[in-house]
């Protein structure tokens, strides 16, 4: 309406108020449909309107109206809405409403999620959400790869880390129990015990290994206890696995990815992140100059103009070890020998105060990391690769994958997954194996960026985290 209508053309607009204020004779109301941050302003000569009406006019109300789009009279909007009718679709008694026209923390926002979206925050962090999931199905096609849905429901654990959704219809109080006294899963609904998947990637080697590219990007669940701000229970994450790809080829695609992605958001998001990037050094005001984050779209724009650094684990540990924050004792997990899993301030350590720029660790130690990733020849790393972002850590982690039947048996039996629980995995070794690779983008770790919000909580709609499922 705002870019489309023209001047002097009868228009009806429907919204929900935003603020209203003015004088005896007119009556300005800001009415916001939630296609754009910015508002319709209304203008109401009061005696065309009953009084009765206009006291209807309140934050959150519902309204229809239809007037005259004129030029603006006043600052801060090219054109206005002269009302001739204004219906009332639905009154928000302002003295039980509770979002108001100030300022509310997002904390009093998370316990009142489901009208949070009427906020100006959240109204701008969830349209950008929605233009980066079209951008990733968008970046996709463009590039001949195929959306394939991978099941929630699984049997196995892709990760190896157990830390899984147990989906059963057995009754909790009594379940049937075997001759030993363990959990009859045998009598379960899929006669087997299942639960919601951490991951759709050994679904997606599956059908790359015929489909040639192929990507999943759907909810993933994983019952790890971390109350961080980076880890939500129920996240989406994007998946893309390609046949013929290795390592290298594999990290070129996922620097190509993000970098497409945050392009995108420059170009089609622009009015909702201006609105957060003021918002954000509204917020650091007060903070210390080094204590501020980078200014949003220059933090965004800094990513595009850098190749990502790539290193490997091993060059990265040489790096923590000698680093004066490791000296000084200001790592919380001190960094002391090679085989250490690389915790957050670590990463960050990497990307913010050494590299400044985004980076790539390559070739972690098998050990850490899960049982399907390629070995390398030097028998104790694998080709793994994690991408490390500003203020996130991962945000992305992958790897070229084990080919080789024989190798990859061994690994499964190392860390205990009998290999023929997956023999349909191993299947694609068997017949017709070739070099693939993939990895994961955390969904709303990507938002945490391109948003510059602090908590996953404020970038998916109803977070799921420990002991809140609330909405
Ligand atoms: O590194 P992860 O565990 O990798 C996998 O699941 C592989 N199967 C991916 C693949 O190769 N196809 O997870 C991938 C990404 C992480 O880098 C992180 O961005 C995100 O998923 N992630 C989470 N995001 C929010 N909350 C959590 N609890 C997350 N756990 C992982
Ligand atoms: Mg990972």
């Amino acid at each position: 309406m705002l870019q489309t209508a023209r001047l002097d053309e009868a228009v009806e607009v429907s919204g929900w108020v935003k603020t209203k204020r003015g004088n005896k004779q007119v009556c300005f109301i800001a009415l916001n449909d939630g296609s754009t941050i910015h508002n319709m302003q209304v203008v109401a000569e009061t005696e065309h309107f009953p009084e009765e009406l206009l006291k209807r006019v309140t934050t959150g109300a519902a309204l229809r109206v239809k007037g005259l789009l004129v030029k603006s009279a006043g600052s801060g909007q090219a054109t206005e809405v002269q009302a001739r009718q204004i219906t009332v679709l639905g009154d928000a008694d302002p003295e039980k409403y509770p979002i108001q026209p100030k300022k509310h923390s997002l904390e009093f926002l998370r316990d009142n999620a489901h009208l949070r979206f009427r906020t100006n925050i959240f109204g701008a962090v969830f349209r950008v959400r929605h233009a980066m999931a079209f951008a990733i199905h968008d970046y996709f096609n463009a590039r001949g790869f195929f959306y394939l849905h991978a099941p929630l429901i699984t049997a196995s654990d892709a990760e190896g880390a157990g830390e899984m959704f147990r989906v059963t219809t057995l009754d909790p109080l009594s379940p049937p129990l075997t001759a030993d006294g363990q959990v009859d899963y045998k009598q379960d609904f899929f006669g087997k015990a299942t639960s919601l998947t951490v991951s759709g990637q050994l679904e997606g080697e599956l059908a790359a290994m015929a489909l040639g590219k192929v990507y999943t990007f759907g909810p993933t669940f994983r019952a790890e206890n971390s109350n961080t701000t980076r880890h939500l229970a129920e996240f989406w994450m994007v998946e893309p696995e390609m046949a013929f790809y290795d390592i290298r080829d594999n990290m070129d695609l996922a620097e190509d990815f993000l970098k497409h992605l945050i392009r995108y958001a420059l170009d089609h998001c622009m009015d909702d992140l201006l609105y957060l990037s003021r918002r954000l050094q509204e917020e650091e005001k007060d903070r210390k100059a080094e204590e501020r984050s980078a200014e949003l779209i220059e933090k965004l724009n800094s990513v595009l103009d850098n190749p990502f650094q790539r290193l490997t684990y091993t060059e990265a540990v040489d790096v923590l070890k000698c680093s004066k924050a490791n000296k000084n004792g200001k790592f919380q997990y001190p960094v002391d020998r090679w085989g250490v899993d690389l915790q957050s301030e670590h990463e960050r350590y990497l990307v913010e105060k050494h590299f400044k720029r985004p980076v790539i660790l390559t070739d972690y130690p098998a050990e850490i990391k899960a049982f399907y990733m390629k070995q390398n020849p030097d028998a104790k790393t694998v080709a793994a690769m994690d991408v490390l972002f500003p203020q996130i850590g991962e945000i992305i982690g992958g790897s070229q994958r084990e080919e080789n039947l024989d190798k990859l048996i061994r690994r499964m039996n190392e860390v205990g997954i009998p290999a023929e629980s997956m023999s349909w995995y191993l299947d694609t070794r068997r017949f017709g194996s070739a070099a693939h690779s993939g990895f994961g983008l955390g969904f709303e770790r990507l938002l945490l960026f391109v948003t510059g919000m602090g908590n996953i909580r404020d970038v998916i709609p109803f977070p799921r985290t420990p002991k809140n499922a609330e909405f």
